[in-house]
């Protein structure tokens, strides 16, 4: 019997997502349940949302108790809350101002601009593959036409290069490029991995030239990839790195962070009514509060390479390539991803694609060994299938 719930969101929802016949009505930890009282193990994370596991007691606490005191505020004030974030963030990464706001696509829209009003050039340059939202801004930097099909014309000035090719980024950068927009690993576009040589080179050419490198981590932030944030890996210093997703344990919330080479951002050029809202401010303190002791990065960094090397001695043929950086972890097939999610599904595991042919695994850093240990049962009977 289908559910009622299903039943009212197919009347009345927009038609703009792909849905699954699947109610969740709640989470703990890395389990979601449906309505039925079902138990899967979540490996979507809320599209990497879920780092800090679903219904954690301190952002469940810290929500309320800021609930109680104040919501709004917008920034025409300032606010305790905003002021400890905006610290705790720029000792985090060493950059210095922040500009909040709600979503990725948000904060990718705020770094475009701060680009083109800081360095007073238009051009910006992302990778093929990439995938930054669907605002317009952002929109012109994702890749797969899929998304921009329709939806025409879109901001002009931005070019795509192949990802991972110093040359031919190096062809394309002139006097005219505001930024390089790069993700540290590419997400939606497939779990790719940015090459060492690649990204400092890129730095390095950028800064010769006198154009910006911006660094997407929206997807990648905040213990994700086994450091705070993936740029980290590499030794980069971003001159802007764009965080959202799971930086308020899961309250929407998105942040433009601000390195020491940028010059000044005028007053008045951007803004946004609901960013730095002491509800979300007070959320990610918290959030920031729990990944430091419960050690996720250095999790999502141990359990990510036990995923990595048992995925890779799956012996089943449909499998290309086993691709990840701590806890993003993509399993390339031969073969369209969708089929073998649904059949993870029926063993008790949601997954995600990326792209047609890659299943993505984005589990909070909250899993324990054994539920990982699940997941691979699981992906090993449906691979061999
Ligand atoms: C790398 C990256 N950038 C930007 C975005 C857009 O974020 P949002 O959906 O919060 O607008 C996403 C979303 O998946 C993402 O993965």
């Amino acid at each position: 019997m289908t559910s009622n719930t299903i039943l009212t969101e197919s009347l009345h929802t927009s038609g703009v997502y792909a849905k699954r016949e699947l109610v969740i009505v709640r989470g703990e930890g890395a389990l979601l349940y449906d309505e039925q009282g079902h138990q899967y193990i979540d490996c979507v994370g809320a599209q990497g949302v879920a780092n800090l596991g679903h219904a954690h007691p301190a952002i469940a606490a810290a929500i309320a108790a800021q609930a109680q005191v104040l919501i709004s505020c917008p920034e025409m004030f300032y606010n305790d809350k905003r002021a400890l974030l905006e610290e705790r963030l720029a000792s985090l990464t060493g950059m210095p101002r922040v500009f909040l706001c709600n979503s990725g696509t948000e904060a990718i829209e705020a770094a475009i601009k701060f680009a083109r009003v800081t360095t007073g050039r238009a051009g910006i340059i992302a990778a093929m593959r990439g995938f930054h939202g669907r605002t317009y801004g952002a929109l012109s930097a994702t890749w797969n036409k899929k998304y921009r099909e329709g939806v025409e014309p879109l901001v002009p000035g931005f070019t795509h290069v192949p990802y991972n090719n110093l040359d031919k980024l190096k062809e394309a950068v002139t006097e005219s490029t505001a930024a390089v927009l790069l993700e540290a690993v590419q997400g939606e576009g497939g779990v790719y991995p940015a090459s060492q040589e690649y990204l400092l080179e890129a730095q390095a050419f950028c800064r010769e030239r006198g154009a910006l490198l911006v660094i997407d981590e929206v997807q990648t932030g905040l213990g994700r990839t086994g450091r705070w944030f993936a740029y980290q890996h590499y030794g980069l210093e971003p001159d802007l790195v764009c965080v959202a997703k799971s930086l308020a344990g899961g309250v929407p919330i998105g942040a433009t962070l601000i390195g020491p080479r940028l010059r000044e951002i005028p007053t008045g050029i951007h803004g946004s009514t609901f960013g730095g809202n002491p509800l979300a401010c007070a959320a990610a303190l918290a959030a920031l509060d729990v990944i430091e002791p419960e050690r996720l990065p250095e999790r999502a960094a141990e359990l990510g390479a036990y995923l990595i090397q048992q995925l890779r001695a799956i012996p089943a043929p449909v499998v290309r390539e086993v691709r990840g950086l701590g806890l993003i972890v993509g399993i390339e097939l031969k073969q369209k991803a969708a089929p073998y999610i649904q059949a993870l599904t029926e063993h008790g595991v949601l997954a995600l694609n990326a792209g047609m042919n890659v299943i993505r695994l984005l589990p909070p850093l909250v899993i324990t060994q054994s539920e990982i240990d699940q997941v691979l049962a699981a992906l090993q009977i449906v691979l061999k299938d």
